[in-house]
């Protein structure tokens, strides 16, 4: 595999392919993992390739919402245990997942060896996945700052509550004061009406430009669903078993909205960095 990335790598002559989204919140429980799968199938029915990275430091738990059982995750391919191959699990609609465990950082103090290894196996998921998904865990500590900011763009989810919606903008804020460059997505989960959620998130965007001088795209509007609740239960995705739910229509009509604005920024990736692990690593030295 590392050969043939490598000569992929030769033939493109760096350019990359991948759009590289975090999936992040201020305040924990807003929904970003249930976002992550979800928009990861529906952006899948839409002929994306999707690789989901389960990267959150804290609760690491993509596998236990698909009711998967992987035998090994990232840790152990960044100590060079296991490979890309070996712990790559295939979730619903063929939608494929590197499983996180909750003591990743432990994993990161890892050799120059391993270090090469690594870059090599980042520019074969760059060029052969459309789009990665990364499930970063809530708040604002240093390492979710810096995940983030390994990304091309965040999605920034928050719910109709006033701790979630000022967390969200306190995430902003610091990103913005990291000197983040990347694109700011607002998503917000749970709302009780369309109304609800655009009143919320158009302030939002208002009080991000007047006061941070930045743009933030509003990316969607998930309803608060029961169907959600039950998917969770029953370990499977909701786009898996209500697709016709409000909830599910949501996910399908965000993928659309991202879709269309990657068109606009597609030029602005191809020149750009490295691929995620690449970055992660370059962070590391
Ligand atoms: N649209 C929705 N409608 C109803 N319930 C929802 C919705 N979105 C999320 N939930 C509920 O919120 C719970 C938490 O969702 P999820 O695990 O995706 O949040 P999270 O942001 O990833 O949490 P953490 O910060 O702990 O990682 C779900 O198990 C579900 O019960
Ligand atoms: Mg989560």
């Amino acid at each position: 595999m590392f050969d043939q990335a490598t000569g992929l790598r030769q033939r493109v002559n760096g350019v990359r392919k991948s759009r590289l989204i975090a999936v992040a919140s201020g305040k924990g429980g807003v929904g970003k993992t249930n976002l992550a799968v979800n928009l990861g199938l529906a952006l899948q029915k839409k002929m994306q390739k999707v690789l989901l990275i389960d990267a959150d430091l804290g609760t690491a738990n993509i596998d236990v919402l698909l009711g998967l059982t992987p035998r090994y995750h990232l840790g152990h391919l960044f100590n060079g245990e296991k490979d890309f191959e070996d712990i790559l699990v295939e979730g619903p609609g063929d939608l494929k997942i590197l499983p996180g465990t909750s003591g990743l950082e432990e994993y990161l103090n890892i050799s120059r060896k391993q270090v090469e290894r690594l870059s090599l196996l980042s520019s074969h998921l760059e060029l052969n996945y459309d789009i990665i998904l990364v499930d970063i865990g809530a708040g604002v500590h240093n390492n979710i700052i810096n995940f983030i900011s390994i990304c091309d763009e965040v999605i920034v989810v928050l719910v109709p509550e006033p701790t979630a919606i000022m967390d969200a903008y306190s995430l902003v804020k610091i990103l913005h004061n990291h000197q983040y460059s990347g694109k700011i997505n607002l998503l917000i989960n749970q709302v009780n009406s369309l109304q609800e959620g655009k009143g919320i998130l158009e302030r939002m965007s208002k009080v991000i430009k007047d006061y941070l001088g930045i743009e933030a795209d509003i990316v969607g509007y998930i309803p608060f669903d029961n169907h959600l609740r039950q998917a969770v239960k029953k370990q499977k995705a909701l786009l898996d078993l209500y697709p016709g739910s409000k909830a599910g229509q949501a996910f399908l009509e965000i993928a659309d909205k991202l879709l269309a604005a990657g068109e606009i920024n597609m030029m602005e990736r191809k020149s750009g960095k490295e691929g995620f692990i690449g970055r992660l690593l370059n962070l590391l030295k």
